[in-house]
């Protein structure tokens, strides 16, 4: 029997830390929460993406009283920024949360079916991009999705 040991390396600033471009990311994905439509879960999660031509697109999550039908705030990001702009690279996202009047002090991760969708849009491109998870004074970072999401399934496969 053979074992196969994986790691994560997730690299933790204090908000302070960051960039000036970095902390304009962070507060996009900030301001997104509060658009987030989130009856449902009262959880308002907020994604902004930095595109290669620099612009930045944020949304959030959007619910539904038909639950599964709702939609997580990165794939609403992903699939918008694609759809506008087909041939722009994705440089980095932000994600952040608001819950209970503020926002999560743990910095917050992206679900699983968000990890595969950041994995497509990578792989699209061709081009690892950093996420960067921001909870209330500190953010994770990461430098390509596959950290988060290690045996991934993709079109190598077939
Ligand atoms: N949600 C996101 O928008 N992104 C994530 O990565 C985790 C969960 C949303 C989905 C749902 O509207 C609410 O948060 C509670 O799960």
């Amino acid at each position: 029997m053979k074992e196969i040991d994986l790691h994560t390396k997730i690299k933790v600033y204090m908000i302070e830390e960051c960039t000036n471009l970095e902390k304009k990311l962070i507060d996009e994905a900030k301001k997104a929460t509060q658009n987030s439509y989130a009856p449902y879960s009262e959880f308002n999660v907020g994604a902004a993406l930095y595109l290669e031509n620099g612009e930045i697109i944020s949304a959030s999550n959007q619910e539904n009283a038909s639950y599964p039908q709702g939609l997580c705030a990165e794939r609403n990001a992903v699939f918008y920024a694609n759809s506008k702009y087909p041939d722009q690279k994705v440089v980095a996202i932000a994600i952040a949360a608001f819950n209970k009047g503020k926002f999560t002090a743990m910095p917050i991760t992206p679900c699983g079916g968000c990890r595969q969708v950041l994995l497509e849009t990578e792989n699209r491109f061709n081009s690892p991009f950093k996420i960067y998870m921001v909870g209330e004074d500190k953010v994770y970072v990461v430098d390509t999705i596959k950290d988060l999401l290690p045996l991934s399934f993709g079109d190598s496969f077939f």
